[in-house]
């Protein structure tokens, strides 16, 4: 029945994953990307899809109502799927203004763009607005807690996840006052191609490319859930054609695993595939910094709800998605390096120098 999608933020890492994910599977379906092309925007993520004449690039911003409205009624849009925010904690710590913009304004903005343009249409019944949020919503774990579970308490700690916390429960309210179509996901951390490079994973990746430090927070014994973008791609595919309106699910790829544990098979993978390395081993690059101000302790997510609703799991081990993650970085140079001058070395410098 989703027959038109309006896709917000996929010219950024899991919704360019996603539009390439959607256009292998259902290439007949029309596909609006509504993206400003932020510093995380990148139409280059989008290579090979383009073009079609299924897939359109928008260039505009989630808090532009107006247009917002005039692509809803134009593209006869019945699913909108919500990746669209700024997405990295430390950013948030640095300014957190434009969290609020686009995560808490920019959401609320789609939401009741959304239900005017439903009602308008008579409310039809296979509508669909698909909100994209994180685990760190649930907050921080101890060691021996039991994981995440969708009725886990929200206790965000950074300027990020209170606005994502903010735009959840936004979602959840346009379903519980006007029955609108909406349905929540909660996601942990994702890897794989086109992810930018201030995060962990990338940054290590590029770092050890060019033979510079790689910057481990406080201890390095925080711990993170990862999954393969391309599981996170299909888990949202199953929840847009199979879950019931209003009910959150989390998704996650159980695969608990300290960063400096993370790290370290990064350093391994790169000194096993990379042919000519500045420094070998990497090992000699971790240079541990001064810790992440609130930097939650530890995620992990209870995903038996999706399994068992839905029959969705992850189908690739933090081993294998990561060889395919190192070696991506290694073939794609021509991607990341044009993302490294100027705005990034400002960013990168205003975070790590002298930390
Ligand atoms: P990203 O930062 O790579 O991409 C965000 C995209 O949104 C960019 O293309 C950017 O240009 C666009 N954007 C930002 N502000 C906008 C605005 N005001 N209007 C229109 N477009 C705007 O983010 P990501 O890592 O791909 O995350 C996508 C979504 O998934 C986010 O909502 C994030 O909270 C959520 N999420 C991310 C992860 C993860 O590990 N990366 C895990 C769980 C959930
Ligand atoms: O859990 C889901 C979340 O995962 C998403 O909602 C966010 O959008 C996404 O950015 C990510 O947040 P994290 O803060 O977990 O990811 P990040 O890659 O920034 O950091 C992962 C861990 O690695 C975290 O414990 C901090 C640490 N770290 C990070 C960087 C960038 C380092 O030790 N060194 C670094 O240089």
């Amino acid at each position: 029945m989703l027959s038109r999608l309006l896709v917000t933020g996929a010219a950024g890492f899991i919704g360019s994953n996603f539009a390439h994910y959607w256009h292998r599977q259902y290439a007949d379906t029309p596909l609006i990307i509504l993206d400003a092309l932020t510093y995380a925007g990148n139409r280059a993520n989008l290579a090979g899809i383009l073009g079609h004449p299924n897939i359109e690039l928008i260039k505009g911003n989630i808090c532009d109502r107006a247009l917002v409205d005039r692509l809803l009624t134009e593209y006869r849009i019945d699913t909108l799927v919500h990746f669209a925010a700024e997405s990295h904690v430390d950013r948030s710590i640095l300014g957190p203004e434009a969290f609020i913009q686009t995560n808490v304004v920019g959401t609320f903005t789609l939401l009741e763009a959304f239900r005017i343009h439903w009602q308008t249409q008579g409310q039809p019944g296979h509508y669909r607005f698909l909100h994209i949020s994180t685990d760190e919503v649930y907050g921080s774990l101890g060691p021996a807690d039991l994981a995440f579970r969708e009725n886990t308490p929200y206790a965000p700690n950074s300027p990020y996840s209170a606005s994502k916390a903010g735009s959840d429960h936004l979602a959840r309210a346009y379903y519980q006052t006007y029955g609108l179509p909406t349905l929540i996901t909660n996601c942990s951390n994702n890897y794989g191609p086109y992810h930018f490079p201030e995060k962990l994973i990338p940054l290590m990746c590029v770092n050890m490319l060019l033979g510079q430090p790689l910057p481990v927070y406080g201890d390095g014994q925080n711990i993170r859930d990862w999954l393969f973008v391309e599981d996170h791609c299909r888990a949202l595919d199953t929840v847009l054609h199979h879950a019931l309106p209003g009910q959150p699910y989390n998704i996650g790829g159980e695969a608990e695993i300290k960063n400096i544990d993370l790290i370290n098979m990064l350093c391994e993978l790169m000194n096993e595939l990379a042919p000519d390395l500045p420094i070998r081993p990497t090992q000699a690059l971790i240079t541990y910094v001064r810790d992440r101000p609130g930097h939650d302790r530890r995620y992990a997510m209870d995903i038996s709800k999706i399994k068992a609703d839905l029959g969705w799991q992850p189908s690739v081990s933090l081993s294998a998605g990561l060889r395919k993650t190192v070696t991506w970085y290694l073939n794609n140079r021509d991607w990341w390096l044009p993302l490294l001058p100027a705005d990034y070395q400002k960013y990168y410098q205003q975070r790590y120098t002298g930390r």
